[in-house]
């Protein structure tokens, strides 16, 4: 696949319609989602898979899956989506992996050859939202160049945001 992005353990492409029932099915579950404020229903998940695709037609670095190499499998995703905070849109930088697939390094890994890519076609903030508990994912954004910025009430829950500017 020319869209694909290839590590030494990894693969980090476009979401496809094949991948739906993955999701689907992670998007529901309570370990997938921790740290997420709930795990979704059926309809939410169907919703939320659509909206991945939609994203990943216009932006080459959204939200997309995680492949492991030598399994074949679906681990997690990274890459960004919209959100407005504050009256602004922005882009937000997100990673989530199945329990078994953590503690490898995978979400660097990932998301830095996800972020080379985005490198070469987008010059701007991105933003990384993140539960102050959440120290491997404070670990991750570190280690993607993220610095920490502020911290503030998103959705109503206590948040630090990370900034890493691009170009
Ligand atoms: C956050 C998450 C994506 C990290 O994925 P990962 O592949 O395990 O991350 P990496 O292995 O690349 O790096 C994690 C870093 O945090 C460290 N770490 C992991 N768990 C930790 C913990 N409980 N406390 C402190 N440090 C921790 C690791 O040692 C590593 O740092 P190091 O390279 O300096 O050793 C993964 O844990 C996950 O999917 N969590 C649930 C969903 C989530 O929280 N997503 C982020 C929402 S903002």
């Amino acid at each position: 696949m020319t869209d694909a992005v290839t590590t030494p353990r990894l693969q980090v492409r476009p979401p496809e319609e094949a991948d739906r029932a993955r999701f689907v099915e992670l998007f529901r579950d309570d370990d997938f989602m921790l740290f997420h404020p709930h795990v979704l229903s059926e309809a939410e998940a169907e919703a939320r898979f659509d909206h991945m695709i939609d994203v990943c037609r216009t932006i080459p670095f959204g939200k997309q899956p995680v492949v492991e190499r030598a399994s074949g499998l679906v681990v997690g995703y990274t890459g960004v989506d919209h959100i407005d905070i504050d009256g602004r849109s922005r882009l937000e930088w997100g990673y989530r992996f199945v329990p078994e697939a953590r503690g490898l390094g995978y979400a660097t890994e990932a998301s830095r050859a996800l972020l080379e890519k985005a490198r070469r076609t987008y010059a701007g903030e991105l933003l990384a939202i993140i539960d102050p508990r959440n120290v491997a994912s404070q670990n991750v954004a570190l280690k993607l160049g993220f610095a920490f910025w502020t911290r503030s009430r998103v959705d109503g829950d206590v948040c630090d945001l990370y900034t890493l500017t691009l170009g």
